[in-house]
């Protein structure tokens, strides 16, 4: 029976599995975000929430898509578990840094699922993590971006610092556009 459900998919067992970790770390991406988003709310960061939010919701909405791309090639999505989340925050440099570790993970992850696509030949699973790989340069970009703020901006206040952090978003696309990413 196992088998014969099988081949109603053309997604291999092992390239099905690791789409499924994926679910999870998009899941726990989305999680982190949010109980940063929650940090830097609570500590008057206001714009660093506002961007955390958002990249909460995008990590969301990439779990989806992968989700949704199991499902439509006949395979089956696993509901990833909710794992405890960290709540509390030294500074907003370890926000940003939290961040970028857990990106370049993610990167890490998303280029081993091109590797596993490539293996048998699954070349919608390759297309798909391709996708993500591009996703990846943005929001390793952005976190970067964010230390270097922080960094150059030593000795200002922590409002103008918020305040500064609340554009990396507008600066990553222009970055992207140019090609020229700092
Ligand atoms: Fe969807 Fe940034 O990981």
């Amino acid at each position: 029976m196992k088998n014969l459900v099988r081949m109603r998919t053309s997604l291999k067992e092992e390239v099905e599995a690791i789409l499924n970790d994926q679910i999870k770390m998009e899941f726990e991406a989305s999680n982190k975000y949010l109980a940063i988003a929650s940090w830097c709310d609570r500590n008057g960061y206001k714009n660093s929430a506002h961007y955390f939010f958002t990249q909460a919701t995008e990590e969301h909405t990439h779990m989806m898509k992968i989700f949704r791309f199991i499902l439509n090639l006949g395979g089956t999505s696993v509901t990833p578990d909710v794992e405890k989340q960290k709540q509390e925050y030294s500074s907003i440099r370890e926000c940003f840094e939290t961040a970028l570790e857990s990106e370049i993970k993610v990167t890490t992850a998303i280029s081993k699922i091109v590797a596993a696509a490539r293996q048998v030949n699954d070349y919608a699973t390759e297309q798909l993590a391709l996708w993500f790989i591009n996703e990846q340069i943005e929001e390793e970009y952005n976190a970067r971006r964010a230390l270097e703020i922080i960094d150059l901006m030593e000795g200002e206040s922590l409002f103008a610092i918020d305040q500064e952090l609340g554009s990396i978003r507008e600066s990553a696309a222009q970055s992207m556009t140019n090609g020229t990413a700092e």
